[in-house]
């Protein structure tokens, strides 16, 4: 198959039209959000879904994140307690994936066999409007094959899934670059599953507690924190001081960092937006060893460390074909 390049820059209209016909037949179209590509397929189509996983080499444990362009469709798919709601209210359209009580219909490959659905509204006007235009709402995870870093570029779908999916409609880089922050209401209190665009603060703002943290749960209720995620081919150092970059620096290393490394080596700039660009990039290039300067800027911005941490995760052998 060849991948379709639909040009959503230049041709709205079109790209939205072809895509949510390919959408309404059955085939894969990764599409453009606010935060990354999506691999997206209508939640009805049971052999799209299942097409999704093998496509993206996802273990069928880790469930998807289903789309919606109108925030009365969440009704559709889950039931939604009070304080979701309000959740609801304040971060949608944009980057907060909620985790809800799913509806009786929902495809249990869409949830992994769980009794819980995770829905988020985008932000970008192009996503509504392809999932308007397919009829229903798309689950859609990162287009990325699994354990890859994140596609933000048409370009990275491509290079992951050229020839084996339908189209990508390309409207340039995502703004923001990271995924969405996953949360699920629990007996009154809110759990962060996944760190992400919204952030902690903004969300305890909200709700005026403190969110349960990552650590405190039960792995079990965050299917995808239990596989191997984010990793460039080359291995990625997390140095907090300088004395530690110096000592990592080998031929063949660059520099991940906010600032002008404190070392003469070459480095790149680090940043939410385009650390996942970053890391394929080094891979393009055949980079040995990524190491990257964890100062105190970065290490306060925490889902940029929880992505950082994940590429720097060992290699086990458990994660082969993950
Ligand atoms: O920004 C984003 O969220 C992007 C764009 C495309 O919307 N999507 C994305 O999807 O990052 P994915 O599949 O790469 O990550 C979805 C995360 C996984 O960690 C998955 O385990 C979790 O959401 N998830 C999905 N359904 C869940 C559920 N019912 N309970 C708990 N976690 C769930
Ligand atoms: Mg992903």
């Amino acid at each position: 198959m060849v991948t379709l390049h639909l040009d959503a820059v230049h041709d709205p209209a079109a790209s939205v039209m072809k895509a949510a016909l390919l959408l309404r037949n059955g085939l894969l179209v990764a599409i453009p959000t606010e935060t990354v590509y999506g691999l997206a397929a209508c939640i009805s189509n049971e052999g799209a879904l299942a097409n999704v996983f093998a496509a993206k080499r996802r273990p069928v444990d880790n469930p998807l994140i289903v789309h919606i362009a109108n925030r009365a469709d969440v009704y559709l798919i889950a039931h939604v307690d009070a304080l979701s709601e309000h959740l609801i209210d304040a971060f949608w359209p944009g980057a907060l994936t909620l985790v809800l009580a799913k509806k009786k219909g929902v495809s249990e490959l869409v949830t992994a066999g769980l009794d819980t659905v995770a829905v988020r509204m985008p932000s970008l006007g192009i996503t509504r409007d392809i999932i308007a235009a397919a009829g229903e709402p798309l689950a859609a995870p990162s287009a990325n094959i699994s354990g890859r870093p994140s596609a933000t570029t048409a370009q990275h779908v491509i290079d992951d899934f050229g020839g084996s999916i339908a189209a990508v409609v390309d409207a340039g880089a995502c703004e923001q670059g990271i995924e969405s922050t996953v949360i699920r209401v629990v007996d009154g209190r809110v759990m962060l599953l996944r760190p992400g665009g919204i952030t902690r603060q903004q969300i305890e703002s909200v709700i005026g507690s403190e969110l349960l943290s990552p650590e405190a749960q039960d792995a079990r209720t965050s299917p995808g924190t239990r596989h191997r995620h984010y990793a460039p081919h080359a291995a990625v150092v997390l140095c907090d001081t300088e004395d530690m970059l110096r000592s990592e620096a080998v031929p063949g290393t660059i520099v991940l960092s906010k600032d002008p490394p404190p070392i003469e080596i070459p480095w790149r700039r680090l940043d939410a937006t385009t650390l996942f660009a970053e890391l394929r990039r080094a891979d393009d290039l055949q980079v040995n060893k990524i190491l990257v300067h964890c100062t105190h800027a970065v290490r306060i911005d925490e889902a940029l460390m929880n992505r950082l941490r994940m590429a720097a995760e060992p290699f086990r052998e458990s994660d082969v074909g993950k």
